[in-house]
């Protein structure tokens, strides 16, 4: 099964994916490439270091959000990827992305969909003062962390949480679902 991965971050995340793969967890998934929508990530030169493919759309080249989202989905589909997995992406992607993968545009949010959706799905379970959030893994549609679920767990909000500790604790958890998931489409489940 062959996976692009989407980031914009650090790619935490990305590197359990990359480990998992290097150590044989995921034997049937190859990372085709890594891609981000601003350059200097750390996801993609932790990425490039691994040996694996990268690119960057930079969301900020493009004179309105078409034509980036053209490019990106184009650059995705040259890699002919099984699934295109968003961890940790930061821009909401168009149509003509979701219509050329339709049904194989995986998405995680820290936070239990339908709750929570966003750019600050951690900040804002938080500041509602929920006793339980968690993390999602799902088939991503054109709206805003929406689509099918695939995946979900709890995580307990602590007393003493801030935005990081409780962040750092749901994605422990949020790596293992993304490993999981992915263990399960390259095998057919
Ligand atoms: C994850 O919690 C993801 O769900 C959210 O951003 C985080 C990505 O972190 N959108 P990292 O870049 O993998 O460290």
């Amino acid at each position: 099964m062959r996976i692009v991965v989407l980031v914009s971050g650090t790619g935490s995340n990305l590197q359990s994916v990359i480990d998992a793969v290097a150590t044989g967890e995921l034997p049937h998934v190859e990372i085709a490439a890594v891609g981000a929508d601003k350059h200097g990530t750390y996801g993609v030169e932790r990425s490039a270091a691994a040996g694996i493919e990268t690119f960057v759309v930079n969301f900020k080249d493009y004179a309105d959000r078409g034509q980036w989202n053209h490019e990106l989905t184009e650059k995705c589909l040259s890699y002919r990827p099984d699934y295109v997995v968003s961890s940790g992406f930061m821009r909401i992607v168009g149509e003509e992305f979701i219509d050329a993968f339709d049904g194989t545009y995986i998405n995680t949010h820290p936070a239990l969909l339908p709750s929570f959706p966003g750019a600050h799905g951690v900040r804002d379970a938080l500041a509602y003062g929920v006793k339980v959030t968690g993390c999602t893994v799902h088939i991503a549609d054109a709206g805003v962390d929406t689509g099918p679920i695939l995946r979900q767990e709890a995580v307990a909000v602590r007393d003493e949480d801030t935005e990081d500790t409780l962040h750092e604790r749901i994605k422990l958890v949020e790596r293992r679902l993304l490993i999981d998931t992915l263990a399960d489409l390259a095998t057919g489940k």
